[in-house]
């Protein structure tokens, strides 16, 4: 038996891995499972979009390596889009790099900027990803809390009340997945002098954007935020193409020279085709929005009538894809009372303490579920 690495005895398998076969097992014994846990978007791309990748399987280049940096128009596309989107000017050529979904920025970036020791502030709650690949490269996470109490926003006063001589890399994510809690421009403008002061490199993790969500913004919108910081975003949730693998990392050309080093050590450029779909994507314009918008907005109705039927309390300002409810004070942990329903109901949902101790107490609803199904869930309460 060859024993795996030890780097894998601080990482876990993944809860929705784990989750998703006792699920599967549920179904082939014959029971009807509703998943309201997984943020997987079910609705399909613009049409445009994979008419656009079907006819480019014909094109000369179509199936040969491709760039590591991408098309010169896919960079060009997302600029535009963060132009167009955010009013933020960036360099095609420079500022820019495609990537196989934010996902894997998120390993590229804590490859090129971590070294072993290095501390990580990372949000609790929030994307167990963060949490999982700084272990993986041998860094040091330092959680920093959010609270409702907060609006899940970072308290700088009291990080600062800490030595964060180490700290090299702040994530943050807003609209903040899993709370839907928004940034503000002040916010934003706070955390940039925070990481001018103590020498930190602030990601601003961005994918929930233009998903219920009215004013979208950008953290490199904010003066100064280039100088400090990055921004990952991608057409996972934005444009339904989350099986695709197409995001982005923003920001200014020496950081984004340093990801390109990591990068091009490990793939040999995305597939011409996501490419060019890709492309289409990002020209989808606003009409894409408006759709997409009213139908989270019905979903989301059905889904705050469950949460109450759960006697769940919610925030109705909340943006993206997910509906985050505050259990009733005098019930069980989250991942017990998510298992109750699932064995009784038959309906799973998340357990908010998976992206953290601070997400004990909530539960997360996914809007990835049809509203004929999501009155179905309802039914069974
Ligand atoms: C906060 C956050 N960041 C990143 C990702 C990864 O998205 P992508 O599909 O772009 O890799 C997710 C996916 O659920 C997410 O919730």
């Amino acid at each position: 038996m060859i024993e795996p690495a030890d780097r894998l005895n601080i990482v876990e398998e993944y809860y929705f891995s784990k989750k998703l076969r006792e699920i599967s097992e549920l179904v082939a014994k014959g029971e009807s499972i509703i998943n309201m846990g997984i943020g997987s978007p079910d609705l399909q791309p613009p049409s445009q979009v994979v008419e656009v990748l079907k006819n480019s399987l014909n094109d000369e280049k179509a199936h040969q390596y491709q760039s590591y940096r991408g098309l010169p128009e896919l960079r060009k596309a997302m600029t535009d889009f963060y132009k167009e989107q955010f009013y933020v000017r960036l360099n095609p050529e420079t500022d820019v790099l495609p990537l196989m979904g934010s996902k894997e920025g998120i390993m590229h970036i804590s490859l090129a900027f971590l070294n072993p020791g290095d501390e990580v502030l990372i949000p609790n709650p929030g994307y167990p990803t963060y949490l999982s690949v700084t272990n993986l490269v041998g860094a040091k996470p330092i959680f920093y809390n959010l609270s409702e109490d907060n609006k899940w926003l970072p308290d700088l006063e009291e990080l600062e009340s800490q030595d964060l001589s180490k700290v090299k890399l702040m994530w943050i994510s807003y609209p903040h997945m899993p709370t839907g809690a928004k940034a503000t421009k002040k916010i934003f403008e706070d955390i940039i002098a925070f990481a001018k002061r103590h020498k930190i490199l602030v990601v601003n993790d961005n994918p929930y954007s233009f998903i219920l969500n009215g004013y979208p913004l950008s953290f490199l919108n904010i003066k100064g935020a280039k100088d400090v910081g990055l921004e990952l975003n991608s057409l996972s949730k934005t444009f339904n193409m989350a099986g695709w693998r197409v995001g982005m990392v923003l920001g200014k050309k020496k950081n984004i020279e340093s990801i390109l080093k990591v990068k091009s050590n490990m793939d040999s450029g995305m597939f011409y085709g996501l490419q060019k779909g890709a492309i289409k994507a990002l020209k989808s314009g606003t009409i894409w929005f408006s759709s997409l918008t009213s139908i989270y907005k019905q979903r989301r109705e059905l889904v705050w009538e469950l949460a109450e039927i759960l006697n769940c309390t919610y925030d109705k300002n909340a943006a993206g894809l997910f509906v985050w409810a505050k259990l009733p004070e005098d019930s069980s942990n989250s991942k017990d009372f998510v298992d109750l329903i699932l064995k009784n109901k038959g309906v799973f949902i998340t357990p908010g303490s998976i992206f953290g101790s601070q997400g004990e107490g909530y539960i997360r609803f996914s809007l990835c579920v049809d509203e004929e199904v999501i009155q179905e869930a309802i039914n069974r309460f």
